[in-house]
């Protein structure tokens, strides 16, 4: 699903550089659950931005599917992105005057799904999650954990092959926590991506390959790992 050749992201702060990424070569396949982890700073968010097409590299190749994603135009980027990819953020980036049910909409109204299903779908996933009985409570009404469940329902509404998850589980609390990993075990089953960036050792766990990050480089990766053990 995504191949990295040679990536580097480097941001520059007045006279000072920081590599905040850097990789020779990363394979992640379709049907993959990946942990990413690593302390902060190590480079992790800018990772999952490269990956989501938010953040061109400085130097490098970033395949999607084939695709040179960083060679698209804007607009192609944007429609693979919404098509294709589902984001979950630590913060939920909900749309605070929207009710619970309008903020799952949002993603289903902007692919042109007519009103009476974007309802139809909006209020299954919201019931999926747990929240049948908060569908119009505005985001100010709704506690933290489910606050991220709605935007967990919104993630899901297009149906993404790709969920690309920062800190998914870091505010919330376990009910709410294994929701939202529950549903994460399900997505790959169901043969689809996830790369989660997570400090949440038990999360991280029921991810099959962790890479771990330090100073913007990759230390380890269980895969790389496994293909050596297969070698001996
Ligand atoms: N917009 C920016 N401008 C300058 N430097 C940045 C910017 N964003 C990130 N950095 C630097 O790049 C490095 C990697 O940042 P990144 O956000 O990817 O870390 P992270 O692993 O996600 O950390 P955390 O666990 O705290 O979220 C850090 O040293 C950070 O200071
Ligand atoms: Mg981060």
């Amino acid at each position: 699903m995504f191949q990295l050749q040679g990536i580097t992201k480097v941001y520059k702060k007045r006279r000072q550089e920081v590599v905040a990424f850097r990789v020779e070569h990363l394979d992640i396949s379709a049907g993959e659950y990946v942990a990413v982890v690593g302390p902060s700073g190590s480079g992790k968010t800018t990772l999952l931005s490269l990956l989501g097409g938010m953040l061109s590299p400085d130097a490098g190749k970033l395949l999607f599917e084939g695709q040179s994603l960083y060679d698209l135009s804007l607009n192609d980027r944007t429609r693979l992105r919404r098509e294709q990819i589902g984001f979950v953020f630590q913060t939920f980036n909900l749309v605070p005057y929207l009710t619970a049910l309008e903020n799952v909409q949002v993603p289903l109204y902007l692919n042109g799904i007519k009103p009476t299903d974007q309802r139809t779908r909006a209020i299954s996933l919201l019931e999926q999650v747990g929240l049948g009985d908060r569908l119009d409570h505005k985001p100010c009404e709704l506690s933290t954990g489910q606050q991220q469940r709605v935007a967990l329902a919104r993630t899901l509404a297009n149906n993404p092959r790709l969920i690309l998850a920062d800190e998914p589980t870091g505010n919330l609390d376990p009910e709410s926590r294994e929701v939202v990993l529950s549903m994460f075990d399900a997505f790959v089953r169901d043969g689809r991506t996830i790369v989660m960036v997570t400090h949440d050792h038990s999360a991280a766990v029921r991810a099959a390959r962790k890479i771990l990050l330090r100073d913007g480089q990759i230390i380890s990766d269980s895969n790389d790992a496994m293909s050596r053990s297969n070698c001996a």
